[in-house]
This record gives structure tokens, C-alpha cells and sequence, in this order.
């Protein structure tokens, strides 16, 4: 009905309303809620954000205590779960295990199913949100043979994560810099408006599909090296630099000339035509935390040279192409002990709030309708069918 326009990527096409994120990507300023980003990195702690995003205002003490108490008793997994994530080979990416278990767990939680029910949609936020890190924890431990550990809530959402990824038998204590610099990268990725994945999880949403099924969406949605998949690729980059026999200005030279569709990874955006506020603070991140864990990284000085050479290179100026926030934070995630493989899982962890929120949203919201794009048909016109001996 009406005229129907061809927007390839939805480059123009706005797919919702929405009051959760703001992003003025010429002025590089990302909002939560209408919070700005670096204040809350700053300042908040993960389940915080999660629950600004979510219910749309900052908790107070008790809101806050109430909130962060729910989701630490639901951090364990049912025991199933180390036989279905032990299912998998060794070597298989564990973002393909958290999709996985996440499309799996409505069916050891029917009660949190109901997308209708404000209830149930409560208890299934808080369902992922608490088990969203014991899941990528257990995926990490499954990729090195060793035994998945369950989880210890009184140690922090972000505390505990560390724990069960890294202990190696008896206590842990999760060293309070790592700790504060995992719940930075988990709060400047909490959300980040109608991006690939939340477009996912809000499409497969809208056919009523439920909240898990949604996530789940979107985390395949996320692995891909366009999208979250970038921070993998990023480290990659550096590390196929170091063990080349090139230099970065060779490297350089081969994106620029598109050599084999090369791709400067961890630069551009789509929104972005400025340097993205999240990548700032993952800068000045990564440096503090390389020096202060002794671990001065040759990655980042590569890093930090293909920035200096492209911000002054008229091919990045004219395309108004900066580092995005994937640039930086595989060096850190690297310097945490985490494998590469990690990497996005990571990413997943901390989007989790903001596809909960957008779901919820839109879910909410009386004008959403089934998503269900147009297309302009290019194909034959009528023919006739051709009886196979006659082909
Ligand atoms: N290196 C070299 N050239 C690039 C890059 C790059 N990273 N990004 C864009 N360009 C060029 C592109 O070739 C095109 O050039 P031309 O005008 O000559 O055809 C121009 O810049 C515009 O690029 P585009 O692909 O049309 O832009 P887009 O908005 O469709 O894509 C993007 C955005 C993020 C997919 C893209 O910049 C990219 O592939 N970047 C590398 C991957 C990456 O870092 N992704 C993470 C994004 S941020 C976090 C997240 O979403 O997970």
C-alpha cells in the first residue's frame, strides 16, 4: 500500500520511538535515560545502569539493594546446564554456547515466560541479568578444560564473574582495579539504541516471540564482526600486524586501497561522525590498567599508532571515520587474562540490560506492530515452468 522506499541498512529509516538511549553522533554524546555516559562510567555500578535502562530512573539505596538482592539469588544455573554447555566441543566459540543456553533457559523457567505478564517479565529480566555472567563463565572454563565453577553472589556481580572465570581452587579475590574496570566496560556497553542486535531482539520481539527468545536473537546478531564481533577482530588486527612482516603504514595502505575488502577494525560507525565518547574512556582505560597490572602491551602501542596515522589521513578524515568502542577494549579484556573468544561474550554480558529494555519497550508500547519489512521485487517477471528433461 502506498509508495514503498528501498533503504538499504535503514540508513533513514527510523524503526521506533523510544526514550532509553540518546545519541548525537556528530557531537559524539551518548545518553542513558538523558544521564551522559561518562558521568555514570564514572560513577554507577553495572546493576545500577541496568536498572536505569530498564525502569527508567535511577534506584534509590533501597530500590537499589532490593534489586541487586533478587538477581544474586538467581545467578545459579540449574545443574543441567554444565551438561549442555559440556556438550559442546572444546573449541567451539562461546558466543554460539551463550546463545544457546540463553534460548534455552525458558524451558527450565516456564514461570518467566509469559511476555504478557508484568510479573513474569520482572522475573525473566532478572533471570538473565543474573545469569547471563555464570553462563559466560562457564563457557570460558569449558574452552580450557577446566571445571565450571558455580557462582558466590556475596562477592559482586562483577566480583563474582572474575571468580568463577579465573579461580584456580581455594579463595579468590578479585583484584578491586580489574573488578572496577570490568564494571566500567559492562556500564558504556549497557545500551546503545536501535544497533543491529536490539533491532534484532526487538523485531523477533514483536512477533510476540518471548524475552529469552529475543535475547538470544540478538546475541547471534552481536557475534558478527560488523557488530560486537569487532572487538575479536580488533585484536586479531594488532596481533596479525606484530607477527607480520608489515608495518602499520603497509597496513595503512592496504585498507585504504580496500585491499581484499581489509577493514581498519574498531573504526567507523554508523552513527558516530565524531570520536564515540565510550572509545575516550576505553582509551585512557586501557592505558591506566596496562601499567597498572605491569602488563605494557606492544598491541597497544600498534593500537594507539594506527589511531594517530588515521586521524590525520584525509581517507578517515573525509569518511568521518574514528575509533569506536571496540578499538580499546580487547587490550584490556586481553590484559584480564581473558582469551580473544571472550571477547564478545563480554560485550553480550553487558548489552544484556539494554536489549531487556528495549524489548520491554517496545513491547509497551501500543503503537508497535509486527516487524515486517517491505521489499521492491527485482526478480523475472511470469514464466512458465520447465519440465526437468527439458532444462
Ligand atoms: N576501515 C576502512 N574503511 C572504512 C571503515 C573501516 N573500519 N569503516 C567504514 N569505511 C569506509 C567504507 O569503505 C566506505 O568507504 P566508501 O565511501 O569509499 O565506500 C565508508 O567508509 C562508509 O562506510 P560504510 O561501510 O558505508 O558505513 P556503515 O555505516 O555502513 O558501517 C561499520 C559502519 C561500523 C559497519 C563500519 O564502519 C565498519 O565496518 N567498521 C569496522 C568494524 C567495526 O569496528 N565495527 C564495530 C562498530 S561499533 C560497536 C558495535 O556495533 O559493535
Amino acid at each position: 500500500t502506498g509508495l514503498v522506499t528501498v533503504d538499504p541498512g535503514f540508513m533513514n529509516t527510523a524503526s521506533c520511538t523510544s526514550e532509553i538511549t540518546y545519541i548525537d553522533g556528530d557531537a559524539g554524546v551518548l545518553r542513558y535515560r538523558g544521564y551522559p555516559i561518562d558521568q555514570l562510567a564514572k560513577s554507577s555500578s553495572f546493576l545500577e545502569v541496568a536498572y536505569l535502562l530498564v525502569h527508567g530512573e535511577l534506584p534509590n539505596a533501597a530500590e537499589l539493594g532490593a534489586f541487586v538482592e533478587r538477581v544474586e539469588r538467581h545467578t545459579h544455573l540449574h545443574e543441567n546446564f554444565r551438561n549442555l554447555i559440556g556438550a559442546f566441543p572444546r573449541d567451539a566459540h562461546p558466543m554460539a554456547i551463550l546463545s544457546s543456553a540463553v534460548s534455552a533457559l525458558p524451558g527450565y523457567y516456564p514461570e518467566s515466560v509469559d511476555p504478557f505478564d508484568p510479573a513474569r517479565v520482572e522475573l525473566a529480566t532478572v533471570l538473565l541479568l543474573a545469569k547471563a555472567p555464570t553462563i559466560a563463565a562457564y563457557a570460558h572454563r569449558h574452552s580450557l578444560g577446566q571445571e565450571m565453577i558455580g557462582p558466590e553472589p556475596s562477592l559482586g556481580y562483577v566480583g563474582d564473574f572474575l571468580r568463577m572465570c579465573f579461580a584456580d581452587g581455594g579463595e579468590y579475590e578479585p583484584s578491586p582495579s580489574l573488578a572496577e574496570a570490568l564494571n566500567l566496560l559492562l556500564v558504556l556497553h549497557a545500551d546503545h539504541e536501535q544497533n543491529c542486535s536490539t533491532s534484532t531482539v526487538r523485531i523477533v520481539g514483536s512477533a510476540h516471540a518471548n524475552l529469552y527468545a529475543s535475547v538470544s536473537a540478538g546475541i547471534n546478531a552481536l557475534s558478527g564482526p560488523l557488530h560486537g564481533g569487532a572487538n575479536e577482530a580488533v585484536l586479531e588486527m594488532l596481533r596479525d600486524i606484530r607477527e607480520s612482516d608489515d608495518d602499520v603504514d603497509t597496513f595503512m595502505k592496504r585498507v585504504k586501497n580496500k585491499d581484499k575488502g581489509v577493514r581498519l577494525m574498531g573504526f567507523g560507525h554508523r552513527v558516530y561522525k565524531n570520536y564515540d565518547p565510550r572509545a575516550a574512556i576505553v582509551k585512557s582505560t586501557a592505558d591506566r590498567i596496562l601499567s597498572e597490572l605491569g602488563k605494557r602491551d606492544e598491541m597497544l602501542d600498534i593500537a594507539m599508532r594506527l589511531e594517530e596515522i588515521a586521524l590525520s589521513d584525509s581517507y578517515f578524515i573525509e569518511r568521518k571515520l574514528y575509533p569506536n568502542v571496540d578499538f580499546y577494549t580487547g587490550l584490556i579484556y586481553k590484559a584480564m587474562g581473558f582469551p580473544t573468544t571472550m571477547f564478545t561474550p563480554l560485550f553480550a554480558v553487558g548489552r544484556m540490560p539494554g536489549w531487556i529494555a528495549q524489548w520491554r519497550e517496545m513491547m509497551n508500547d501500543p503503537t508497535t506492530k509486527i516487524g515486517r519489512p517491505r521489499q521492491v521485487y527485482t526478480g523475472h517477471t511470469d514464466r512458465d515452468y520447465v519440465e526437468l528433461d527439458a532444462r
